[in-house]
């Protein structure tokens, strides 16, 4: 299983057009470009990421593909998107991704932690509409990553109320990375 082609296409039903998502982890922009497809011209994203070449690299990516004038990108950490998101789009956000780690071809060093990304959960759950989706793609294959995802699997365990979840891994490999989608009830 492709995680980060699973995690957009398990998200892509629940993203209205028009609606507001939020890209937790910018990255390179490939799920950026995704959301700001799936919303539409009249929709807006939220692309943070802590580094500056992440945030360059996604920017960039809109602006080939046109879709500048929608996306706003962040640099800040997303343990503050509570500071960034305006108070209209709460309750409007139909899709968040997090897709946990370090930047491909970068400083390996810079990689989301399991305090922050708690923070940017809690921090985005007053703004998910009924119905939204986020979804998490998390990397057990070092202990970092182990450590994080313990951190988000406890996180979700008292949130079943909440949330309609699925988590999903690749049942032929040991270090599976996990993708978990919660589904706001
Ligand atoms: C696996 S990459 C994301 C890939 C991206 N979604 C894409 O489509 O290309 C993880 C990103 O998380 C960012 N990151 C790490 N800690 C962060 C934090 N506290 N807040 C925001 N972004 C963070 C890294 O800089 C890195 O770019």
């Amino acid at each position: 299983m492709h995680f980060t082609v699973e995690a957009q296409n398990r998200c892509r039903p629940f993203i209205l057009e028009s609606s507001i998502a939020i890209d937790a982890t910018a990255g390179n922009g490939f799920d950026t470009l995704f959301l700001a497809q799936c919303v539409g011209r009249q929709g807006r994203v939220y692309a943070v990421d802590i580094q500056a070449d992440a945030i360059a690299r996604t920017e960039s990516k809109v602006a080939q593909a046109g879709y500048s004038h929608n996306v706003e990108c962040i640099l800040a950490d997303h343990a503050l998107l509570g500071l960034h998101i305006p108070q209209e789009h709460y309750g409007k956000v139909s899709c968040a991704m997090f897709n946990l780690g370090y930047l491909p071809h970068s400083d390996k060093s810079v990689v989301t932690k399991p305090l922050s990304t708690i923070e940017a959960l809690n921090a985005i759950e007053p703004m998910l509409a009924r119905n939204a989706i986020v979804s998490i793609l998390a990397y057990v294959g070092h202990q970092a990553g182990l450590d994080e995802s313990l951190a988000v699997e406890d996180w979700i365990t008292n949130r079943s109320d909440r949330y309609q979840i699925e988590r999903l891994v690749d049942p032929e490999n040991p270090s599976s990375p996990i993708l978990w989608l919660l589904r706001n009830r």
